[in-house]
């Protein structure tokens, strides 16, 4: 079950795939946001979306292992601006590794507010003392600076280059705990 944490600005909690998948398109069916993200594909209509985030809520229900999907909802706003994720990176196969990974979106309109990084410090913060890990890694293409300063911005260490995850090559590693291991 994902949890739900609150920072100073924001609270983050689940999406609720019934009153919220119009405020989820905007994010996701953003060809601007989804170009960095997986193949780039980006959600084609409200209805099949909603019935992903009803997915993902009931994995993160059936793995209740820590995994989450969480809104990134502002205090100061009536809907969700984006998503904070923690779960297990897959390898090349789609098969879990016991690597996790901290990953954010947010919608294009609440780009430039520090809201990744706030969300992010959080979901790092309850990773290490909530879940126990001892790393925890995010991963991006090479070009998306914008993540990449967000990751730099949480203290994050540069660990190079990855083949590791996704079936990808080339992607960036940057990691945070003890026992950070560098990239193949
Ligand atoms: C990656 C992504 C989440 C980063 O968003 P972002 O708004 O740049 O990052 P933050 O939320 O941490 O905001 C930091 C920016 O807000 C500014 N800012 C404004 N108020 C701030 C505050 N109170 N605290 C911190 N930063 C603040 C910072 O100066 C910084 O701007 P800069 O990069 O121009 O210097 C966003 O670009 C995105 O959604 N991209 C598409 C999806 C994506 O790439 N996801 C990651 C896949 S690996």
């Amino acid at each position: 079950m994902t949890v739900l944490l609150e920072t100073q600005r924001l609270w983050l909690r689940p999406w609720n795939p019934e009153t919220e998948a119009e405020a989820a398109f905007r994010i996701y069916g953003d060809p601007e946001v989804m170009r960095w993200i997986g193949s780039g594909a980006y959600e084609a209509d409200v209805e099949s979306l909603r019935e992903k985030i009803r997915k993902r809520n009931g994995e993160c229900d059936r793995l209740g292992n820590g995994t989450g999907f969480w809104a990134i909802a502002p205090k100061s706003a009536t809907a969700p601006v984006g998503t904070v994720i923690l779960k297990q990176l897959p390898d090349g196969t789609g098969q879990v590794t016991l690597d996790w990974e901290v990953g954010w979106h947010l919608r294009r309109d609440a780009w430039g507010k520090g809201y990744a990084t706030e969300a992010g410090q959080a979901i790092v913060k309850y990773g290490f003392e909530a879940l126990h890990l001892s790393v925890i890694y995010a991963i991006a293409y090479p070009e998306n600076l914008a993540s990449i300063r967000v990751m730099q911005r949480l203290g994050m260490t540069n660990l190079g280059h990855t083949d590791r995850y996704y079936g990808r090559e080339n992607l960036t590693l940057y990691g945070v705990g003890s026992g950070e291991s560098g990239a193949e």
